[in-house]
């Protein structure tokens, strides 16, 4: 019988579902991360769901491998679409871009529910991501970060309010991010400011004449860093 390990990245996003929770993992790939949680006792059962069929075998040979198969439900789906409404206490979606995470959860009206428990690790545009959450009533309640060494990772959990806000726009950079005091954050936001400032120079090289924007967003967000870690 196979025991899953997570890497530092799984592991952060696994730290973000509810114990308890009847969880379903979009985009599952291996399925790794709800065979972790189901092998841990935090889930009791849940669903493994896949775009595609390939992945989705790899989903259901691990749960095989760990010998939990009356525990996961598996479904091929795009996104939420077959996923059956109410299903799922939490749901993950991790390893996607933050548009395409976005746009799973602008389809499928049923997670607009205050019970719900949305988990998302976007790989790119977790600042669309953000966004879509404060324009579309979910209230993002926790951030964290995690790094394989090379890379930096963030995951985000959020929950429907209905209630919509518009932020400032260095809140769709940082999100929540600034309530963690920790080291990895702290690398994370300077990676971000790093690439930001990259990109502003790289216009300016480029003679592009509008930069006020990209300038006033670096500006509040090292403002923003300031006021917090000094
Ligand atoms: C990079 S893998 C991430 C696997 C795993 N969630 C993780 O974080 O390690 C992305 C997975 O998302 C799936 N995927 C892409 N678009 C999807 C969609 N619209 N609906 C469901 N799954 C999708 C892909 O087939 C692939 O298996």
């Amino acid at each position: 019988m196979s025991r899953i390990k997570l890497d530092s990245r799984l592991s952060m996003v696994a730290s973000l579902v509810r114990e308890g929770s009847v969880t379903a993992d979009i985009g599952t790939d291996h399925a790794y991360l709800l065979c972790y949680l189901i092998q841990n006792n935090i889930c009791p059962e849940g669903i493994a769901a896949d775009l595609r069929k390939g992945p989705l075998d790899n989903a259901r040979q691990t749960v095989i491998d760990c010998g939990i198969s009356d525990k996961v439900e598996l479904i091929l789906s795009d996104g939420l679409q077959n996923v059956p409404e109410n299903s799922a206490d939490d749901i993950v979606m991790a390893g996607m871009g933050g548009i395409l995470i976005s746009e799973i959860i602008e389809k499928a009206k049923w997670v607009y529910n205050e019970k719900i428990n949305i988990i998302a690790q976007p790989m790119t545009h977790a600042e669309v991501l953000r966004r879509f959450f404060c324009e579309n009533g979910f209230r993002i309640r926790k951030e964290k970060t995690a790094t394989d060494g090379k890379r930096f990772y963030v995951a985000l959990s959020a929950v429907y309010t209905g209630e919509k806000y518009n932020m400032p726009e260095s809140y769709y950079y940082l999100g929540e991010l600034l309530e963690n005091r920790d080291e990895i954050t702290r690398k994370y936001i300077d990676k971000l400011i790093f690439t930001l400032e990259k990109k502003l120079a790289a216009q300016k090289s480029a003679g592009v004449e509008d930069m006020e924007f990209l300038e006033k967003l670096i500006d509040e967000i090292k403002m923003k860093v300031t006021e917090v870690y000094g």
